[in-house]
């Protein structure tokens, strides 16, 4: 068994390319092979840079088809030390209107690689999680490892059962498994859905910018390439059975993301549209990162508005990369959602 065999599955997306991207340079000797069914939010160009890498390969592969896996791994003729799970269906909006692929990808997926595991003797499964497992807070306190899971949406429902599939696995089977779990990423290559590029996109563009509620709902942002180190340094260091939160120690209303948005692209505060509020809109997420800070040596790096900057830069620099993603799928979507709070 090569040491560092990596089974990345959703390396297509915005996590799980810059995870790639960080394997890659912290062990350039390291064999991948990504699984990704490239859904509307799945993009090969997230990975272009590294189309010749000799030890990355890819499989188009639906994660909660079992013989689909299994082929994958049979052709990549190498057996795997970990196998990190970045597949998700991800955007919160949608699962709200049409919650049945997060149950297949997030928690059916989920399933198929741990049976998947479960096979191969001395494999550590990492699954990337996320703060909102924990459901909403008010005003002070933030979230650790051991709060209960209250998740509010199907998105988030949808991974909190994955973690407790990740946890019964370790239990019951004996599984080296570790989970990880960050507050809201940003940076380049995120799909345009998502906060801060959706907003980013309509501020350059002169269009409507909208708020859901009155703009108090609080997130701490973390830098993806800071939340990629922390799952890496999970996935080698982390113990089995473990579980870590990776925050940004930056909390800001989402009014203030926003405005800071606009400030550094046209100063067009008038763009913005306070919009009937997401259902069951968590209020606030914090997290309490100090177990990795222990444990793992991790802590955020990025400054929060330098981070901000350079993502704005990124995408007004890179309209070749999102314009052509929004398509078909992306503007139904959108009008089916956005439509329906005008
Ligand atoms: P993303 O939506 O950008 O990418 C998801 C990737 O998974 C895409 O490449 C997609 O093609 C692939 N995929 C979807 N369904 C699949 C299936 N059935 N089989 C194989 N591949 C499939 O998501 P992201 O923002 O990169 O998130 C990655 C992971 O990190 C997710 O598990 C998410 O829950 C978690 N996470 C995200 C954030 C965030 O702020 N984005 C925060 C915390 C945790
Ligand atoms: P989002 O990027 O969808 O991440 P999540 O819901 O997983 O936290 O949204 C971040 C915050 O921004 C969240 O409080 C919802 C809010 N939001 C808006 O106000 N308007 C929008 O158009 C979007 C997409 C999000």
């Amino acid at each position: 068994m090569s040491e560092m065999s990596v089974v990345v599955a959703g390396g297509c997306g915005f996590i799980g390319s810059h995870f790639i991207r960080l394997l890659l340079s912290a062990c350039p000797d390291a064999r991948i092979l990504n699984l990704d069914l490239l859904t509307y939010a799945g993009n090969p160009a997230n990975l272009a840079d590294l189309a010749t890498a000799p030890g990355l390969a890819f499989s188009r592969c639906d994660i909660a088809d079992p013989d689909a896996v299994r082929s994958a791994l049979t052709a990549w003729n190498v057996t795997p030390r970990y196998v990190v799970n970045l597949a998700a269906e991800t955007h919160v909006d949608r699962s709200v209107l049409e919650p049945e692929s997060f149950l297949r990808t997030n928690v059916l997926g989920t399933y198929t690689l741990l049976e998947l595991c479960r096979g191969i003797p001395g494999v550590r499964f990492v699954q990337v999680s996320t703060d909102e497992v924990y459901g909403s807070l008010g005003g002070a306190g933030c979230f650790n490892e051991d709060s209960p899971l209250l998740p509010s949406s199907p998105y988030s429902a949808s991974k909190a059962s994955s973690d407790m599939l990740v946890r019964a696995w370790h239990k019951t089977y004996g599984l080296d498994a570790v989970i990880t779990r960050s507050s809201n990423n940003y940076g380049p290559n995120q799909f345009p859905e998502k906060l801060i590029p959706l907003m980013i996109l309509h501020a350059s563009s002169g269009q409507e910018l909208p708020v859901y509620g009155d703009g108090s709902n609080v997130r701490d942002w973390i830098h993806v390439v800071d939340h990629c180190v922390g799952i890496l340094a999970a996935m080698r260091q982390g113990r089995a059975g473990g579980i870590y939160n990776f925050g940004g120690d930056s909390e800001r209303t989402n009014l203030q993301v926003v405005n800071s948005i606009v400030d550094r692209i046209c100063g067009h505060r008038d763009l913005i549209r306070f919009v009937p509020d997401r259902p069951a809109h968590d209020w606030r997420y914090a997290l309490d990162s100090s177990r990795a800070r222990s444990e793992l040596g991790w802590r955020p790096e990025v400054r929060f508005e330098q981070g901000l900057s350079e993502t704005i830069d990124w995408y007004l620099a890179n309209d070749a990369w999102w314009r052509p993603i929004l398509t078909g799928e992306y503007l139904r979507f959108r009008e089916q959602w956005y439509g329906a709070r005008r």
